[in-house]
């Protein structure tokens, strides 16, 4: 027995070690920390249970059989984040630069076979040269069945991202389809072919950060949710994202005891919208006043950053906020915007996470960039999204609701369940200015006639009460009650039940 106990401490050291000590130095030299090392910051302590420690490569080829290292590049099972069960995996640099093969493959999907059926999170730590070279197609087939798992696990259990090192090729595809990527500065990349490529094909000379790195992603393509600024932060700000999360669609959001109370009056939003309704205020400044201890966790906030997206907590329960931002591009939506609020709304309505939407928006984005990049289509992902959403929705209107993105913005047309606006509010096809010098034209060589025009127009229309008399908005509220009364809303909604007509699914303009 104790032999056989030494061997199996043997064999558990020499998978603990991974491509061994030169290749971890080299690791820790890049700035990086290893795949167990990064699963310790992650999980709870002494909460990790590993599966597949023993699983080895069944390649032959290119002397591949002479070279098997326990586990296979990846490092895989389950833990809790502050008590909470997810699933990981962690690719092992150290172990074939941490390169996908058949059998690697096949750990990953057992892990997101598990979390399907017991409804938990997969947290993924990517950090691979892609497809293992010497297996060729078995490797490709193994990413595929990776890929299909995300596909069906979408929508069932929240699936996270880590990119923490080289990420390239179709590899980039089984993050793509996740609901949420981390990156990190100058470690980590994705691209699906590379800066040589890139040169050969192209004639563009373009370094790998550049072309992929956490910044880029973060700021030009918004594929990337957060860029940090190490390994250890992107660990410890995901132990933080996760506790949002819902397990799974099973679940109802996650609460917390918060000792902020409900009824939290806030004087300092009553002057948050200034008298000018061309001046700009910053909507973050708002969220961060009504949420629960000012804690709202963002996502992409240096992409399209006329709409602002994240979780935040009402009476200890999360929820997705969706806000239109003044300060960048007076708060129009355009092309990007849309798409980062369209799938977010989405991921929200997935996991039963309640909407709470603060619209200060003047209208699409106007001009020839716009119009050719299909605004038309990108737009309307936002308006599909938040259409077929059937959690709950709580919509504020602070200012301008102007046009069709009034409509888009979570209207009471789209199924808003509650929807508020301030004294501040102008609920309108189209500004003052602009309406005015449509139905006036031929008055436009008198000053003193638009300027009376305009007024006139502006005392009509730039006001909450049109749409209140419809029973498009359910009240006019004081500034300084808006936690209060979207609490009140959110708890009226808790039980909520609305279903979309059945169908295999719907058809959303992508
Ligand atoms: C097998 C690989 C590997 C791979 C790296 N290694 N990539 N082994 N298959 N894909 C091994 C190296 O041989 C080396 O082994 C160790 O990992 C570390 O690699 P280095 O090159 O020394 O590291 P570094 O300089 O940091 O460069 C990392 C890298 C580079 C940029 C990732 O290794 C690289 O370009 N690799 C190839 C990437 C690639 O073309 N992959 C296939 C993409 S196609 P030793 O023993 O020396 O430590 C693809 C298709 C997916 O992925 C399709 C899905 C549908």
């Amino acid at each position: 027995m104790r032999g056989i106990i030494e061997r199996l401490e043997e064999k558990r050291a020499q998978a603990r070690l991974g491509g061994g000590k030169r290749r971890i130095d080299a690791q820790h030299k890049k700035g990086k920390l290893t795949a167990r090392e990064r699963l310790e910051l992650l999980l709870d302590p002494d909460s990790f249970e590993e599966f597949d420690m023993f699983v080895e490569h069944r390649c032959t080829d290119f002397d591949m059989a002479e070279q098997r290292i326990p586990g296979d590049g990846v490092v895989t099972g389950h833990g809790t984040v502050n008590g909470r069960l997810v699933f990981v995996f962690s690719q092992d640099f150290t172990v074939f630069g941490g390169s996908l093969s058949e059998a690697h493959a096949g750990k990953i999907c057992k892990v997101m076979d598990h979390a399907m059926k017991v409804g938990a999170p997969v947290i993924g730590i990517n950090d691979s040269g892609g497809a293992r070279i010497q297996e060729g197609v078995d490797s490709l087939a193994g990413y595929a069945e990776v890929f299909q798992r995300n596909v069906l696990a979408s929508g069932v259990v929240p699936q996270i991202s880590l990119v923490m090192g080289p990420c390239a090729g179709g590899a980039v595809y089984s993050p793509a389809m996740t609901d949420f990527i981390f990156m990190v500065k100058d470690s980590s990349y994705m691209f699906v072919t590379g800066p040589d490529v890139v040169k050969t094909v192209t004639h563009e000379q373009v370094t790998h950060e550049e072309l992929g790195g956490a910044i880029t992603h973060a700021t030009k393509s918004g594929i990337a949710d957060l860029a940090f600024e190490n390994d250890v932060e992107a660990l410890e700000l995901t132990r933080r994202f996760i506790d949002f999360l819902p397990a799974s669609n099973r679940e109802p959001p996650p609460t917390r005891p918060s000792d902020d109370p409900v009824d939290r009056a806030e004087p300092a939003l009553d002057t948050q919208v200034p008298a000018n309704p061309n001046q700009p205020y910053d909507m973050k400044e708002l969220i961060e006043l009504v949420v629960d201890e000012g804690d709202f966790f963002e996502l992409q906030p240096e992409f399209a950053k006329n709409i602002i997206i994240g979780f935040g907590r009402m009476a200890g329960s999360t929820v997705g906020v969706v806000a239109n931002q003044p300060m960048v591009l007076a708060g129009c939506l355009d092309i990007e915007s849309s798409r980062k609020a369209a799938r977010f709304v989405r991921f929200c309505d997935s996991f039963n996470i309640p909407i709470v939407t603060f619209v200060d928006v003047p209208g699409f984005l106007p001009g020839i960039a716009q119009e050719h990049g299909g605004i038309i289509k990108h737009g309307a992902k936002l308006l599909f999204a938040y259409a077929e959403a059937t959690v709950p929705k709580v919509t504020v209107i602070t200012r301008k609701a102007y046009g069709g993105a009034y409509d888009v913005m979570s209207s009471k047309h789209l199924r808003g369940d509650v929807n508020y606006a301030w004294p501040t509010a102008e609920i309108a096809v189209m500004g003052p200015k602009g309406a005015v010098e449509i139905i006036f034209r031929a008055d436009s060589g008198d000053a003193a006639k638009i300027e009376k025009r305009t007024e006139e127009y502006r005392s009509r229309f730039a006001n909450p009460f049109i749409a209140g008399h419809r029973g498009f908005i359910d009240d006019v509220i004081l500034p300084r009650n808006t936690r209060r009364r979207i609490c009140r809303a959110l708890a009226m909604l808790k039980t909520k039940r609305l279903d979309n007509p059945a169908k295999k699914h719907g058809n959303i303009p992508l």
